[in-house]
């Protein structure tokens, strides 16, 4: 793993309590207002029976998709997260980092009918990761990533680099975050190198806020 990477997941090894009590007490208002919803139901939509949660942090999206009767697969890559997944009830969830999974060393399964990542796509080099993922969909699968929005999220400087996220206004103590920020146009890059072609993309929006929200895309493998 490359620097700025590795300190990532060693951010998230860090933070990761903090972050099981920030994402289960409801602190991060764009989440419960817009972004839950909006991956949910663009997962939902494509009415999958069996789903892989790349990145799945403390589990909330597993427990969602169990509670409608989806076989709900979790993947990440900090155990305490994975932990906190399996004891609030999901019992597939796997340790992994994506660099194993790009290299499909890690058996998650596969045939998966969707695999999802929700704000989960954080470093640089994505497109092995995707390309393993899209060897991993049945026939007829498609990828959901939800994402920062590249505009809201630019803070002016419009080029695909390397920011830092400080977590700063939420409680507790906190590791900063490497995060690799892409331009819209990398991302759509990303997927077709990755064998994908974009079925669909979403800015979802509040209707109290003039910024959208997040940047949801659907892919699916080009065959
Ligand atoms: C912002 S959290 C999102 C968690 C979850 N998807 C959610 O919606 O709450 C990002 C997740 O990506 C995982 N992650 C980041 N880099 C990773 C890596 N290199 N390998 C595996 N997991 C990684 C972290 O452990 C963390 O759970």
């Amino acid at each position: 793993m490359s620097a700025p990477e590795s300190t990532l997941l060693d951010s998230w090894h860090h933070n990761a309590q903090a972050w099981i009590d920030i994402i289960r007490s409801g602190t991060i208002e764009s989440r419960l207002k817009v972004t839950d919803q909006a991956i949910l139901l663009a997962v939902l939509g494509r009415q999958p029976q069996r789903v892989l949660d790349l990145g799945c942090g403390e589990g909330w999206l597993l427990r969602a998709l169990a509670e409608r009767a989806i076989d709900a697969v979790g993947v990440d890559g900090d155990v305490t997260l994975v932990e906190a997944a399996r004891a609030a009830g999901s019992s597939k969830v796997h340790v992994a980092s994506y660099e194993a999974l790009a290299e499909a060393k890690i058996d998650i399964g596969r045939d998966y009918d969707l695999i999802c990542a929700n704000f989960a796509l954080l470093h640089q080099d994505i497109i092995p990761l995707l390309a393993a993922m899209n060897a991993l969909l049945a026939p007829g699968g498609a990828l959901v990533i939800q994402t920062l929005h590249p505009w809201a999220a630019a803070a002016g400087d419009y080029q695909d680099g390397w920011r830092e996220e400080t977590f700063a206004g939420f409680k507790g103590q906190w590791q900063p975050m490497p995060w690799y920020f892409r331009t819209l146009s990398s991302w759509l890059n990303a997927l077709d190198m990755a064998g994908f072609t974009l079925a669909g993309l979403q800015e979802p929006q509040h209707p109290q806020s003039p910024v959208p929200q997040s940047l949801l895309l659907v892919a699916e493998p080009r065959r």
